[in-house]
């Protein structure tokens, strides 16, 4: 689907990314004119919805911005170009996006030259481009996953062009390297890996808005990451949909990479552990199914990957993992478990379930309470099934009620929250290495940080510890975070 009728520029490259620096040099023109017009800089608000991965493509979006001139804001209401970045994993997150567009509208009508962006994966449902084609007239431009790297292009015709564009490709090989990119922290950073995912479990919406799983050029990557460094970032996080099938592609595609200088996920985090300033290594999300033998060792002897693991599980039932297509049971799931444990013994361990998925029975959700209880997970994003239409369970048939669900659901938080809190108090008393990341904002006297288990601490501390690794002793759990005291 593509509404561009934009004119062929001639004088613009062919290749990227010089395409796309050649439409911001062109953008920051008509930018410069706009704010010298309106006597002011004009401004920009991008509220990012989801996952990790949208947080990164929105510091892609924000570091494009700055480069055409506008600066930064954080009240929507008050910039002059607002943009959505969209998710779409559930239904509620549309239905928040409907009511937030209405509010935004209203501050457009105050402020006619305000121009108003949707991207992300929503904008990759035809039924969605179709409503805001229908009936959200105001919104000026409407692009999807797969050509994010195209946003200066789309921009510059926007505002060259005053008419509204709708721009959704259904999917692309093309993965563009070196475009600006503004980061919301100075020392830590994500870093994609993967784009897209081949897993299709029968819930998710994500193969189908995001589509097949590309791997970055693993010189490109740790290029990134050397150059990151370089720029004072010593915390980096790998990001995919799935980390552990990082590589698998490339055997499908040759021509993509001659010789790759690493063509699995575990070599490539030896890669990575090399570079000199990172000091610590985060990745996410790791599907349990291509969770490697080599890659449990590897977590074992790094100095630098942090003590933390998101695995979800999404039930514990053998019977709907099953049906969800996860291609593990609930058995495969604790050897894994168990496996990482005996390697790294003070791991911590996330997990995102599903709760009400079609079909689920009481005595599959005492199979997940089981599993909740066996583990012992340090937190978890718990979720009740939403039935995502063109995926697969869409077509399956709800045998339980809302209400049902729901004390489903609040059975398993309760669950979580007491082994979780029980948990944390183990940890009382340790020193150990916090990532500095602002000033708490509720006691400005405290800092607040991260342990390499990625749990928060809040301490005693001045800004200017902001970025740096303190160590601290934990004089208080508080099940999802504690309080400690710097050590010198
Ligand atoms: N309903 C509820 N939760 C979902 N997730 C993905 N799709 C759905 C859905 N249709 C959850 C999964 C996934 C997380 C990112 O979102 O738990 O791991
Ligand atoms: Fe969705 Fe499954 Fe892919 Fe995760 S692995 S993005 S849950 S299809």
């Amino acid at each position: 689907m593509s509404d561009r009728n934009y004119t062929i520029d001639t004088g613009a490259p062919s290749t990227e990314p010089e395409r796309q620096y050649y439409y911001m040099k062109k953008a920051k023109k008509l930018v410069q004119a706009a704010s010298n017009q309106a006597g002011r800089t004009l401004s920009f608000c991008i509220t990012t919805f989801g996952c990790q991965m949208n947080a990164r493509d929105s510091e892609k979006l924000a570091g494009i911005l700055l480069e055409i001139g506008y600066q930064e804001i954080e009240d929507e209401q008050k910039a002059d170009f607002v943009i959505f970045n969209t998710c779409t994993v559930r239904e509620n997150a549309n239905q928040r996006l409907y009511g937030r567009l209405g509010q935004i509208n209203r501050a457009k009508r105050k402020n006619p030259n305000m121009l108003i962006g949707l991207c992300g994966c929503m904008m990759q449902e035809d039924t969605v481009v179709e409503k805001l084609r229908k009936s959200y007239s105001f919104v000026d431009l409407i692009f999807g996953t797969h050509n994010i790297y195209k946003f200066a292009e789309l921009v510059y015709h926007r505002i060259k062009s005053g008419q509204q564009i709708i721009d959704i490709w259904e999917q692309s090989d093309q993965i563009v390297e070196d475009l600006p990119s503004e980061r919301k922290f100075s020392f830590k950073s994500g870093v994609n890996i993967t784009f897209g995912c081949n897993n299709f479990c029968t819930y998710c919406i994500v193969p189908y808005v995001r589509g097949r799983e590309r791997s970055r050029n693993p010189q490109d990557i740790i290029n990134e990451v050397i150059s990151l460094s370089k720029d004072g970032v010593i915390e980096v996080m790998l990001l995919g949909q799935n980390v552990n099938s990082y590589g698998n592609d490339f055997q499908n595609n040759p021509t993509n990479l001659e010789k790759p200088i690493c063509d699995n996920f575990t070599d490539l985090l030896k890669e990575i552990e090399k570079i000199e300033g990172i000091r610590r290594i985060r990745f996410m999300t790791s599907h349990p199914k291509d969770l490697s033998d080599e890659l449990v060792t590897w977590m074992a002897e790094s100095k630098k990957i942090c003590k933390h693991l998101h695995l979800p599980i999404q039930s514990g039932s053998s019977r709907v993992l099953h049906m969800m297509n996860r291609k593990y049971d609930k058995e495969t799931f604790l050897t894994l478990v168990h496996k990482i444990r005996q390697a790294v013994p003070d791991i911590s361990l996330t997990t995102d379930i599903i709760v009400g998925f079609p079909g689920e029975t009481e005595e599959d959700f005492q199979e997940t309470l089981d599993v909740v209880k066996k583990v012992r997970f340090d937190s978890a994003f718990t979720f009740i099934y939403s039935k995502r239409t063109g995926t697969p369970a869409a077509n399956l048939i709800q045998t339980t009620s809302e209400e049902e669900i729901k004390d489903r659901f609040n059975r398993l938080l309760d669950l979580i929250h007491q082994s979780s809190s029980e948990d944390s108090a183990r940890d009382v008393g340790s020193i150990q290495e916090v990532l500095v990341e602002c000033v708490n904002e509720q006691h400005p006297q405290l800092v607040t940080g991260r342990l390499s288990n990625n749990k928060l601490v809040h301490f005693p501390g001045k800004d200017s510890l902001i970025g740096s690794l303190q160590y601290v002793r934990l004089i208080e759990g508080k099940g999802f975070y504690y309080i400690g005291e710097q050590v010198c």
